[in-house]
């Protein structure tokens, strides 16, 4: 046997026993070692480009599940995003470890197994490949924040507080945008740097009924604090108040963005108001671009929050509406008695609806139009506990 050949049967041995390496892979090297992910496991992943980046560069999305190819009746589809800040680099790489730990668990932790056994878990660890490369390497400056046209693309999504529709939207955004139109998306966060902590919806008001006592708060406002909790919780110190020592005073670890600032055009209020996606936008590491000796530090401070996290995919109540004739119905309106979300929750194209809410007793209100006009209206009412 010659040497080549003993290295090629060597080389998978030796990465499945020490992971990935914890650095900084650029864009070539991400985008190899997600091509080599996909060939390893083909059973359990599927690798494609959702776009491309102003300069060219693919937009990869892996995913992972039991049914990697295609949705099936009954799993959610969850989905994180990382890096759409170029210099936010901290999200991009523990999504890296996420993936690998996934796959490489596959079957052997019961964890991983359960979570891509019962959801379609979709990973995108970069929306701005550009941005990284131009970064400076710092915790603090803004150098790499902003795409190639030197746009801020967390500010460059539809907005319903406001007009943004003189505003050119970005390569990235539109690929994103095209993306939630593919897959009916549940639940997803968007993963930055520079503080430490959970901000969830919503990000903007325009000072209707919405903002109350400086918070701007949606109709499923116990269902995202529940979410952050869970994220700021099961991470190893994001709880604890004033995690960066900057003055910044987060309760329990969580915010409300609008509170801690307002912002106009965020890819969080679209997911949640356009897309029925309750999204969270995680501010992971103190230092926006961290020495790489602080990388399996940051990993495992993460880790038990992210996988905590992806579970909470399965909270409330998911099922199928079917007309009289067992026909699933798409885009019949699912309604949450005293819950007015901005636009109404729908079934997707397989008649499928599933909606994230703590346990409760709740009525559900469904209705579609019918051909001939005609609005049918079915309610179920129950008490929903946690199993
Ligand atoms: C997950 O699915 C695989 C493949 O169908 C099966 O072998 C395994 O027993 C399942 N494990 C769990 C915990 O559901
Ligand atoms: C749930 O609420 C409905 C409507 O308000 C009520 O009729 C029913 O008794 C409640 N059920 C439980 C178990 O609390
Ligand atoms: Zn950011």
């Amino acid at each position: 046997m010659s040497v080549f050949t003993l290295c090629l049967f060597l080389w998978p041995w030796l990465s499945s026993i020490h992971g990935l390496e914890f650095r900084y892979h650029n864009s070539m090297e991400m985008e190899q070692y997600l091509k080599d992910v996909n060939r390893r496991f083909p059973d359990i992943t599927h690798l494609h480009s959702i776009g491309k980046s102003v300069e060219g560069r693919e937009l990869w999305v892996l995913i992972l599940g039991q049914h990697p190819r295609e949705h099936r009746t009954g799993i959610p589809e969850f989905k994180y995003v990382g890096n759409m800040h170029g210099n936010e680099a901290v999200g991009r790489v523990l999504l890296l470890q996420l993936i690998d730990y996934l796959t490489s668990s596959y079957l052997s932790d019961p964890l991983a197994t359960r979570l891509l056994n019962s959801s379609r878990v979709h990973i995108l660890p970069s929306m701005n490949p550009d941005g990284f490369e131009s970064s400076a390497r710092e915790c603090t400056n803004t150098k790499g924040r902003y795409n190639k046209n030197g746009v801020d693309l967390n500010r460059n999504f539809p907005d319903v507080f406001e007009s943004t529709t003189d505003r050119e939207r970005e390569k990235e955004v539109r690929a994103v945008m095209d993306w939630l139109k593919t897959e009916s998306f549940v639940l997803s966060a968007n993963l930055h740097g520079g503080a430490v902590v959970a901000s969830y919806p919503y990000d903007n008001s325009n000072g209707g009924s919405e903002l109350q006592g400086g918070l701007s708060i949606s109709p499923d406002d116990d269902v995202f604090v529940h979410l952050a909790q869970t994220y700021s919780y099961s991470h190893s110190d994001m709880h604890n108040e004033n995690s960066c020592s900057d003055l910044q005073d987060f309760s329990q670890g969580i915010t409300n963005g609008y509170h801690w600032y307002p912002l106009p055009g965020g890819m969080q209020d679209y997911n949640y108001v356009w897309a029925q996606c309750f999204e969270l936008t995680l501010e992971i590491s103190c230092c926006k671009y961290p020495p790489e000796a602080q990388l399996p530090g940051l990993w495992a401070a993460n880790k038990p929050a992210l996988l905590a996290y992806m579970q909470q995919v399965h909270l409330g109540v998911k099922g199928v509406v079917m007309d009289s004739y067992g026909k699933p119905v798409q885009n019949a309106v699912v309604e949450i008695a005293e819950r007015r979300n901005i636009c109404p929750f729908r079934t997707d194209r397989n008649g499928e609806y599933y909606r994230l809410l703590l346990p409760g007793n709740y009525t559900i209100k469904v209705s579609w139009a019918q051909v001939s006009g005609v609005v049918l209206i079915s309610s179920w009412s129950g008490p929903l506990k946690t199993l």
